[in-house]
């Protein structure tokens, strides 16, 4: 086959559908690259994401372990027939392994020379930037390979996730503040951009994300006008991701009550961001909470101690409000030194008055600053757990 050869219909397809698989795998706070291998009639016989987690193998690259795999599985003779498709060019290891392996023919969406531009020294990605045409020419069997392909689409992945970002874009004076919010009649949202306010007025960069709502609709009223206006603003967040936390160095979760604990949804979210505990990517950042409670002695408190445990199991420090702030020592419903909150009434009627509201803020502000203080200190806990007792 030549090096020339035009992608097929099957090829642009395949590409697309390792580029879904990588923007999955960024959803879940994995490195967004992805490898399908092909067979010579168009059947996929096996599918790989990044395996940098949860072992932080360096070695990890997508590819490099589908031809590992693939490699115990078939002969050589077999590998010549097949197409590996790649969401991004495979490195020198990675061609080096799809040559020992026999593949016989490679297409890749962006090339690793954009994708350095892209990811810079990240230190989970120096990307290492030696075109896989090189490598193959160096063999003395052909492999064919096509490329790049759908580039600007490729790119995209990376340029969205965030979960690869050039370093050098990160100013690691300022402050990161994340905020995820999960809120059905608005309230636990109001906080959550009070929170945003007081946040940005200490120069922080904020990013506010929502949670994806996985409780029964009928576990609310949806014909309330507040639940109709609330959701219209709450669905136009973009949803949380791990690499949301991983960017931060202060992090602020809060949700409605549910039975005096946090809301399914936001602990949906929080055990799917475990890759980030076993990495101990969240440990020396801050955390602070916030809720939203119907009634005045029906939880308000123990829902925020819920919020701030995962925090504690994740290594992080707890940020409160102090009584220093004026509007806790005055409010007659919600805030907490434990953290913002709101008394709503069991109908909402009471909504978020304004002393909840400068609590709110105050904890963002505060939760800015100390945030530019943070020192995180990732430090693998499954290495931890290897060492032994
Ligand atoms: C399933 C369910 C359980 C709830 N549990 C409690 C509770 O234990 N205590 C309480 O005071 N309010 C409880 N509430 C009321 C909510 O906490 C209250 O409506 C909250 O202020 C809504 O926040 P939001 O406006 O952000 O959705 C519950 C509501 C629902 C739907
Ligand atoms: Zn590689």
């Amino acid at each position: 086959m030549a090096l020339t050869e035009q992608p097929t219909d099957n090829d642009l397809r395949f590409i697309r559908k390792t580029l879904d698989l990588a923007n999955s795998a960024a959803a879940k706070g994995i490195h967004p690259f992805a490898a399908i291998l092909v067979d010579e009639k168009g059947e996929e016989l096996m599918s790989q994401v990044n395996a940098y987690l949860p072992h932080q193998d360096m070695t990890g690259h997508a590819e490099r372990v589908l031809m590992t795999r693939a490699s115990q599985t078939w002969r050589p003779l077999e590998m010549a027939k097949f197409t590996m498709y790649v969401s991004a060019e495979p490195c020198c290891m990675c061609a080096g392994a799809a040559y020992w392996a026999g593949l016989g023919r490679l297409v890749y969406g962006v090339s690793e020379h954009r994708l350095k531009q892209m990811t810079g020294n990240h230190p989970e990605n120096p990307t290492l930037d030696l075109p896989c045409r090189q490598v193959f020419a160096s063999g003395q069997r052909e492999v064919a390979v096509i490329g790049p392909v759908l580039e600007d689409e490729a790119a995209e992945v990376h340029e969205a996730s965030g979960a690869i970002r050039d370093s050098e874009e990160i100013d690691m004076n300022a402050s990161r503040v994340t905020v995820v919010v999960d809120s059905r009649y608005g309230t636990t949202l109001a906080l959550a951009k009070a929170i945003v306010d007081g946040a940005r007025s200490e120069g922080a960069e904020v990013r506010l994300c929502r949670v994806e709502i996985v409780e029964p609709e009928f576990s609310v009223d949806t014909r309330r006008q507040d639940f109709m206006a609330a959701q219209a603003e709450y669905r136009d967040l973009p949803r949380a991701c791990a690499a949301d936390l991983e960017w931060a160095n202060g992090i602020l979760w809060g949700s409605p009550t549910r039975y005096g604990l946090m809301s399914t949804p936001l602990r949906a979210f929080i055990d799917e961001v475990a890759p980030l505990w076993r990495q101990g990517a969240l440990i020396g950042k801050v955390g602070a909470a916030f809720t939203s409670t119907g009634g005045m002695h029906s939880g308000n408190e123990m829902t925020l101690l819920s919020l701030l445990l995962p925090f504690m199991q994740h290594g992080m420090v707890l940020a409160g409000v102090p009584h220093s702030v004026p509007e806790l020592v005055h409010t007659t419903k919600g805030g907490s030194p434990y953290g913002a909150s709101a008394v709503t009434g069991f109908d909402g009627t009471r909504g978020v008055d304004s002393n909840e509201l400068a609590i709110a803020r105050a904890l963002g502000a505060r939760v800015a600053r100390l945030a530019r203080w943070a020192e995180p200190e990732p430090a693998s806990v499954e290495l931890a757990a290897a060492s032994g007792p």
